[in-house]
């Protein structure tokens, strides 16, 4: 994996195709994350693609299209609790799972999501 780029490393676009539609899949049928994402998750899937493709080394499509990421402050909005948080990074490793990622580069990307994720909580689990 060392000698590719994460995003290589992981198969491309046809691997982050594939997880983005198991994992928002997954976030449609949750009653702890539907609540706060828009009903059509088309949209959120394709920027989601875009971002993961410039987090783990590929091209800026994300960036390109709408600018710095700040993904903190774009989740402002957005009630992220602890909760939502390990919520959302478990539906992340089930659709791993179900499109069959393994081995270093996946786990390489899962422990890179663990920190972005925590990074993201701006509300306490009391408060929702
Ligand atoms: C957008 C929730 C973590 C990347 C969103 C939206 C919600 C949300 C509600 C708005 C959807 C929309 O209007 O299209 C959460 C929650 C998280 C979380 C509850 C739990 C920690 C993450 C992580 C990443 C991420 C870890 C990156 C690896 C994005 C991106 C968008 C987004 C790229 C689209 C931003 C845009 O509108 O341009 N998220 N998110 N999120 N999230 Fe998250």
């Amino acid at each position: 994996m060392m000698s590719q780029i994460p995003y290589e490393a992981i198969g491309g676009e046809k691997t982050l195709r594939k997880l983005v539609a198991a994992f928002y899949s997954r976030v449609a049928k949750d009653p702890l994350l539907s609540p706060i994402f828009p009903e059509d998750l088309a949209l959120t899937e394709q920027k989601q693609f875009m971002f993961l493709t410039q987090f783990l080394g590929g091209e800026a499509l994300y960036s390109n299209a709408y600018g710095h990421p700040m993904m903190r402050a774009r989740h402002m909005k957005f009630q992220v609790t602890p909760k939502r948080a390990e919520r959302w990074l478990a539906l992340m490793k089930e659709a791993m799972d179900e499109i069959g990622m393994e081995g270093p580069a996946r786990q390489y990307m899962y422990e890179r999501l663990i920190q972005v994720a925590h990074h993201m909580v701006n509300t306490p689990d009391d408060e929702t």
